[in-house]
Formats: structure tokens, C-alpha cells, sequence
């Protein structure tokens, strides 16, 4: 239980990761058709990948601290349900939206706009997963910080 957290939550941070970085880059750098392609791939298999991966996350961390208490679980537990919502309701329909808008060629306003949302809250989520993480390390005794 404990190694499928491990690994489903470094294919979480690194599908998030990947999703940012490539998007700013194709963003900024990139032709329409080349946004238009990556916005699918993020889509399909991207979402199909990053969805049970968060969701396992989620699951396994949430019963490997049954019956364990400390401020540093404590923290990653009311992390979750923020990354949970942030997820649910900002990133993926801003994925399918973004996919549908660069599909049929309209890069307007509403595009930017829905852009700029994804690439901020994808950015704090990145942030409160990287936070989990780091705390995951701490109790796993990976990481020793002082505090
Ligand atoms: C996106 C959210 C999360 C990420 C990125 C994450 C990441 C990690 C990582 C990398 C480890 C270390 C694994 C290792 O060293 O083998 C870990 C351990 C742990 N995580 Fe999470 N985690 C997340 C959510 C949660 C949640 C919601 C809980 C429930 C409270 C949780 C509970 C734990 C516990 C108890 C451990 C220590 C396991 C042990 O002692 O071996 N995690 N986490």
C-alpha cells in the first residue's frame, strides 16, 4: 500500500509537472496546430493517466494514516481535498474546454483567459502536491528538516 502511494503520487507530480511546463513552452513558442496537438494529448491519454493516479493517491494516503496521527499528516490530510477541488473543478474542464476551443481553431479570448486560469491553478496545485510530497519524504525518514 505504502509503495503504491509512493508511485502514484510521483506519476501525479509528474504528469502535473509535465502538463505545465509543456503547455507554457508549446504557449508561448509553438504553432496553433502544435497547441491544438498537445492540448488533445493532455486530454487523451493525459487525464486517462492523471485521474486514477490522484485518485489512488488519495486512497492509499488516506488509509496508510489510519490510526497514525501528527501535525505533518494532519497537514497532508487537509491538503488533499483543496488538490481534489482544484482538480475536479478547474483543471480537467479547463483541459476539455481548451481541447475543444484549439480543435476547432478558436485561440480568441475565452481561450487565453481559460489559459491563464489552468496555468495559475495548475501552478498552486503543482505547489500543494510538492508540499505532500516533501512531508511524504519526512515521514517516510528520506528527508530530515529541521523546524
Ligand atoms: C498529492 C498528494 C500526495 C503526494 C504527492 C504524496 C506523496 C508522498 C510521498 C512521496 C511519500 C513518501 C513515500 C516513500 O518515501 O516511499 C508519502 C508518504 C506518505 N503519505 Fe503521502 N502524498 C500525498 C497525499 C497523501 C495523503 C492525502 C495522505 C493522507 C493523510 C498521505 C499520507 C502519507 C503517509 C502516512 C506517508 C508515510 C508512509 C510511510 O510511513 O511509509 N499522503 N506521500
Amino acid at each position: 500500500m505504502k509503495k503504491l502511494h509512493a508511485f502514484a503520487s510521483i506519476i501525479s507530480i509528474l504528469c502535473i509537472a509535465v502538463f505545465l511546463i509543456s503547455t507554457i513552452i508549446v504557449d508561448l513558442f509553438c504553432s496553433h496546430e502544435t497547441i491544438a496537438r498537445l492540448k488533445s494529448l493532455i486530454v487523451l491519454p493525459g487525464l486517462i493517466i492523471l485521474i486514477p493516479a490522484m485518485a489512488i493517491t488519495g486512497a492509499t494516503g488516506f488509509k496508510i494514516s489510519r490510526g497514525r496521527k501528527g501535525k505533518i499528516i494532519d497537514k497532508k490530510k487537509k491538503r488533499m481535498p483543496f488538490i481534489a477541488l482544484i482538480g475536479v473543478l478547474i483543471m480537467i474542464p479547463s483541459a476539455i474546454l481548451l481541447d475543444m476551443w484549439a480543435s476547432t481553431g478558436q485561440f480568441g479570448v475565452k481561450f487565453l483567459l481559460v489559459q491563464l486560469i489552468e496555468i495559475i491553478c495548475g501552478s498552486f496545485n503543482l505547489f500543494l502536491m510538492s508540499m505532500s510530497m516533501r512531508d511524504g519524504f519526512v515521514l517516510t525518514g528520506k528527508l530530515k528538516i529541521n523546524r
